[in-house]
C-alpha cells in the first residue's frame, strides 16, 4: 500500500528516494512519484509515472532531475484511478505534499477550497491537503503552523510529508493513524512510512506518535505534540540486520520466502525454549504475572494472520483448556463485544501496520481487557509499540504480497503462547516437553516437505485452466484449508473456497463436477477416517481429488484421486507442515498462469488504510 520516503541533504538525494521506494514496492502500489528542489536553481520539479518504480527511475534518469530536498511516494489507488495526475506528490502553488491514508471529509473541504479559488486537477482526497496547507500558509509564515492548521481540519487517517519552494531546507511531517519515522543521518535527515525504506542510509530512527508533527532540516529535527509542546524522544538503533531485498537465485520473492521457512522457523524458536520448556519471558518481562491471570483469549487479525489465529483457537481450547474467540479486525473494531474478566487481547500481524488491526487494538485498550499482546514480524511496528506484551516472529523481511513464512512463524509463536497458558491449567509437564520437542524438529520436517516441490509443480499443471476450486480440511486443518484457498485466490486469481469437510453435504457438494478440483489436507489423526468418508462423497459425484496425505494414511492414486504423500510428522506440527505444499501449489499455478506472483493485482502487502 502507499509508501512515503523523504530526505533533506546537501547532496543529490534522487537515488536515495528511488531506492527507498524500491524497498517499499513489496507493499503493493500502482503509481509512483517524486517532488524535488535543487538548491542551485530553487525550482520545484515533479516527476510521476504509473506502473513500477523502475519506470519512474527511468523517467528521472532521462530528465536528469536532481535535488537536495524531496519527497517520494508509491500510491495504491483509493480515490481516483491509478493515473499520473492522481499520483503523489500533489502540488498547490509552492507547496508539495505526499499522503498515506484516507481523508473522510475531503469532499467538504474540497468544496470549501473551491470557493476560495482553488482548482482541483485530480480525483484524490490527498490533493485537498495540498491546497489546504497552501491556504493556511497564506495566514502564517510557518510551514509547520500551516500543516498543523490543515491537519486540525482533516478527518480520517494520515501520514503527511510536505515542503515548500520558499524554504528548500525544511521538511514538515504529521501523522495520525498511519506510521511515520524520522531517519537520522550525518548532516542529512530523512523521513519514511517504514524504516525499511531508509535502511540503506541509516540505522538510527525516531518514531512519530499519533497526533505529533515534526520539522526536519539537514542539521536537525524537532518534534511537537498536538498542543505544540516540544517532544523529547530518544533515537532508536535498528537492531535488525540490513536485509538483502533481492531475490537471490529465485525467480520470485514468494518462492524464496517459501524455501526460507526452515530457517525462519528455527530463528523464531531461538532463545524461546530451554531444557525442553518454553521461556515465557520471551513475551516480555511482565508476561508471567499477566499469564497467571488469563482466563480466556480474544484474538484479532486480518487475512493470513487471521487464519493463524483460527489455528490457535483449536490449540488453546484443546491443549490449554483456555476458551478463545477469533475475529477479523475489520469486524471487531466496529462491534461492541462482551468482554469477560481476565481476557487477554491478542493481535497477530506480519507488518504490525494493518489499519484495521491497529484500530481494533485501540478499541480494546478502551475496554476492560486484562492486557494486550501482539505477535508480529516487525519489532519497531506500531502494533508492537502499542501492546503490553509482544513476541516477534523472526521470519525476516517478507516481500511477496502473499504471506508464507510469516504465517508459519506466527503458528510457532502462537504455540508458545498456548504452552505458556496451558502449563497454568490442564497441560502436563510431559505434554509441554513433547510439544517443545516437536517444535524443535519442525525445521527438519519443513525441509523434508519442501522436497515435494517438483511433484507439486507437475500437479499444478492440472489447475491452469480451472476457474474454481474447493479446499477441504477437518479440525485444526480447516484453517489450513482456508489459508490454502486464500493463497490460490491471491496470486492465481482462481476462485477458491474452503470448507470443513463435514460441511460438504450442506451445500458445496452441489458444486462438485469434473471441472471442480477438490483439494484436501489429510494428515494422520483422529479425524482421518471421517475425512476419508467425506472424500468418498466427492469421488462418487465425479469430482477430481488432490489429497495432501500422510504417507501412511493409505490413500491410493486412481483416475479420480491424485495423492501427494507428505512425510509423516507429529500431529502438533501438522498444520505448519501441511501449509507448505499448499503454498507451493498456489505458487506454481500462478507461475503457470503468468500472473504477477509477488505483487498480485489489486492487493497490497501492508493495508494501512481502512
Ligand atoms: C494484506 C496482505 C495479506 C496479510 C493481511 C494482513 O491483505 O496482502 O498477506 O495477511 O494484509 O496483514 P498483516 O501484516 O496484519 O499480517
Amino acid at each position: 500500500m502507499c509508501g512515503i520516503v523523504g530526505a533533506v541533504a546537501n547532496r543529490n538525494i534522487t537515488q536515495i528516494l528511488v531506492e527507498g521506494l524500491k524497498r517499499l514496492e513489496y507493499r503493493g502500489y500502482d503509481s509512483a512519484g517524486v517532488g524535488l528542489i535543487n538548491r542551485d536553481s530553487d525550482k520545484l520539479e515533479l516527476c510521476k509515472s504509473i506502473g513500477k518504480v523502475a519506470d519512474l527511475d527511468e523517467k528521472l534518469c532521462e530528465s536528469g532531475l536532481k535535488g537536495n530536498i524531496g519527497i517520494a511516494h508509491t500510491r495504491w489507488a483509493t480515490h481516483g484511478k491509478p493515473t499520473e495526475e492522481n499520483a503523489h506528490p500533489h502540488r498547490s502553488n509552492d507547496i508539495v505534499v505526499v499522503h498515506n491514508g484516507i481523508i473522510e471529509n475531503y469532499q467538504l473541504l474540497r468544496d470549501e477550497l473551491k470557493k476560495h479559488g482553488y482548482e482541483f486537477i485530480t480525483q484524490t482526497d490527498s490533493e485537498t491537503i495540498a491546497h489546504l496547507i497552501h491556504f493556511e500558509f497564506q495566514k502564517t509564515d510557518s510551514l509547520l503552523q500551516a500543516l498543523k492548521a490543515a491537519a486540525k481540519q482533516l478527518k480520517g487517517a494520515y501520514a503527511l510529508a510536505c515542503f515548500t519552494e520558499n524554504n528548500p531546507d525544511l521538511l514538515c511531517i504529521a501523522r495520525k493513524d498511519s506510521p511515520l519515522v524520522i531517519g537520522i543521518g550525518i548532516e542529512e535527515n530523512y523521513v519514511a512510512s517504514d524504516p525499511m525504506a531508509l535502511r540503506q542510509v541509516t540505522d538510527r530512527f525516531v518514531h512519530l506518535e499519533d497526533g505529533e508533527f515534526a520539522e526536519i532540516t539537514t542539521a536537525d529535527f524537532s518534534i511537537f505534540d498536538s498542543e505544540s509542546n516540544p517532544v523529547e524522544r530518544e533515537i532508536e538503533l535498528a537492531k535488525d540486520n540490513v536485509e538483502s531485498i533481492d531475490k537471490g537465485t529465485y525467480r520470485h520473492y514468494m518462492i524464496k520466502e517459501i524455501f526460507e521457512q526452515p530457517k525462519a522457523l528455527k530463528n523464531t524458536l531461538l532463545g524461546r525454549t530451554g531444557d525442553g520448556c518454553i521461556l515465557e519471558e520471551s513475551f516480555g518481562a511482565e508476561a508471567p504475572a499477566i499469564f497467571d491471570q488469563v482466563k480466556q483469549v480474544q484474538i484479532v487479525a486480518c487475512g493470513t494472520s487471521y487464519h493463524a489465529g483460527t489455528v490457535a483457537k483449536y490449540w488453546l481450547e484443546d491443549w490449554a483448556g483456555v476458551p478463545c474467540s477469533v475475529e477479523v479486525a475489520s469486524e471487531f473494531r466496529y462491534r461492541n463485544p462482551v468482554v469477560q474478566d481476565n481476557t487477554l487481547f491478542v493481535t497477530i500481524s506480519q507488518s504490525g501496520q494493518t489499519a484495521d488491526t491497529l484500530a481494533a487494538l485501540e478499541e480494546a485498550k478502551e475496554k476492560n481487557y486484562l492486557a494486550t499482546l501482539s505477535i508480529c514480524n516487525v519489532a519497531a511496528s506500531p502494533l508492537v509499540r502499542q501492546s503490553d506484551l509482544a513476541l516477534i516472529t523472526q521470519a525476516g523481511a517478507e516481500i511477496g504480497v502473499a504471506s508464507t513464512k510469516a504465517f508459519t512463524t506466527q503458528l510457532i509463536a502462537l504455540q508458545l503462547l498456548v504452552i505458556a497458558l496451558g502449563r497454568r491449567g490442564k497441560m502436563t509437564a510431559e505434554k509441554e516437553k513433547e510439544l517443545v520437542s516437536n517444535l524443535m524438529d519442525l525445521p527438519v520436517f519443513c525441509a523434508a516437505v519442501l522436497q515435494l516441490n517438483n511433484t507439486i509443480l507437475e500437479v499444478s499443471n492440472h489447475f491452469t485452466e480451472k476457474h474454481h476450486s474447493l479446499f477441504l480440511g477437518r479440525g485444526v486443518q480447516y484453517p489450513i484449508a482456508l489459508e490454502g484457498a486464500l493463497k490460490i485466490k491471491e496470486i492465481s486469481y482462481i476462485h477458491a473456497e474452503a470448507y470443513p469437510s463435514g460441511e460438504l453435504k450442506h451445500g458445496p457438494l452441489a458444486l462438485v463436477d469434473s471441472d471442480m478440483p477438490v483439494i484436501a489436507v489429510a494428515p494422520s489423526g483422529d479425524l482421518l477416517e471421517k475425512l476419508k468418508s467425506n472424500l468418498e462423497e466427492v469421488a462418487a459425484r465425479g469430482g477430481k481429488l488432490y489429497v495432501f496425505a500422510d504417507e501412511n494414511a493409505g490413500f491410493r492414486n486412481d483416475d479420480q484421486v491424485i495423492v501427494i504423500n507428505v512425510p509423516h510428522c507429529p500431529e502438533s506440527i501438522a498444520p505448519i507442515i501441511y501449509t507448505i505444499p499448499l503454498q507451493l501449489l498456489a505458487y506454481h499455478v500462478a507461475v503457470n498462469k503468468g500472473t504477477d506472483v509477488d505483487q498480485p493485482r489489486n492487493l497490497a502487502k501492508s493495508v494501512t488504510v481502512e
